[in-house]
């Protein structure tokens, strides 16, 4: 193997710089030649494909978004769609790619893999949702970044005794819910992987008043439904003074948190060293603090299972 790409594919997330850097960075250490692939398999697809050097890379692991640029592109689950890509990797040399991004990324390297050009998948989303990993590259940042949202948030709920209903993002995962819910003190964190009682919700929100509390917080996992639609449930069982936000793409901006770059940085490396040892078909994550890989094909029977135990601790937090 002489020469690997990098690309980045799906929503962009704060650390997917720092993976690219990390991945340039050691392939030219141990003698590589790199290649940046823009736009994800779309600008595979299409040839938008250009050499890395390590100063390409530099003043990167502190900025948010990714300077390869991303793209969502189903196309790439058909066969037509992959043999424009192998076509494209054959011509410029490639044997190898890394590719970063949330679960229809691991779909495109797996398709590589399969024909021929070894394909390491890194997780890289926001959302927390990718099996065999402690945590995803951006969820951190994503965390943070809506955790600070929120407590603007609460200036201006305490000083209106006013209700908040807050969605924050992570598709169909309530990872950033709960964590976030827990570190801005919610009321009531909702997510769609567990049941919950809007009555319930309220009653509480009701009792929190009655102990004079100024504000009250409920986080909604956008995946349940949005802020909108739960405010108007909320409303059916009291006369609350109420307010929703939907925090949004903000969550995917803004500096990458210390974790975000240092997890990027291990697993961008380790994804060199696998392609170096002639692996291919892999998913790379970190497990109680040491990074591991697994075959994509396990990652696709395994569904990601958050800390549940958040729910139980916010609920007894917040009585
Ligand atoms: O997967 C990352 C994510 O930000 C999700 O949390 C969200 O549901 C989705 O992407 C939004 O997608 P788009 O940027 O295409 O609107």
């Amino acid at each position: 193997m002489k020469r690997i790409g990098i690309l980045t594919s799906g929503g962009d997330a704060p650390g997917m710089n720092a993976a690219v850097r990390a991945v340039t960075r050691v392939a030219i250490a141990n003698g590589l030649e790199v290649f940046g692939i823009r736009y994800g398999f779309a600008g595979l697809v299409a040839g938008d494909i250009f050499p890395l050097e390590s100063e390409d890379v530099a003043h990167l692991i502190n900025v948010s978004g990714t300077f390869l640029y991303t793209a969502r592109y189903p196309e790439f689950a058909e066969e037509e769609g992959q043999k424009a890509g192998i076509a494209q990797l054959k011509k410029h040399g490639i044997d190898a790619v890394v590719v970063i991004g949330g679960d229809g990324s691991y779909h495109g390297a797996l398709q590589l893999t399969r024909h021929g050009f070894n394909s390491i998948g890194l997780p890289g989303t926001i959302d927390n949702d990718i099996p065999y990993t402690d945590a995803t590259i951006g969820y951190d940042t994503a965390c943070m970044t809506a955790m600070d949202a929120i407590d603007k948030i609460r200036d201006t709920a305490s000083s209106h005794h006013r209700v908040f209903i807050v969605n924050v993002m992570g598709r169909n995962c309530g990872d950033i819910a709960m964590r976030v819910g827990v570190a801005c003190g919610a009321d009531a964190i909702v997510i769609p992987e567990k049941p919950y009682d809007v009555e319930e919700i309220a009653n509480r929100l009701k009792q929190a008043q009655e102990r004079g509390k100024d504000h009250g917080l409920v986080v909604v996992a956008e995946g349940v439904m949005t802020a909108d639609q739960f405010m108007a449930e909320l409303k059916k069982y009291g006369d609350f003074d109420v307010r929703a936000n939907v925090l949004g793409h903000m969550q995917r901006g803004g500096t990458p948190t210390v974790s975000d770059r240092v997890l990027a940085s291990k697993l961008g490396s380790a994804a060199v060293h696998l392609l170096l040892e002639g692996k291919g078909g892999l998913a790379v994550g970190v497990e109680n603090g040491k990074v591991t890989s697994h075959d994509i094909l396990d990652l696709f029977d395994e569904s990601h299972k958050g800390d549940y135990d958040l729910l139980k601790l916010n609920e007894d937090l917040s009585r």
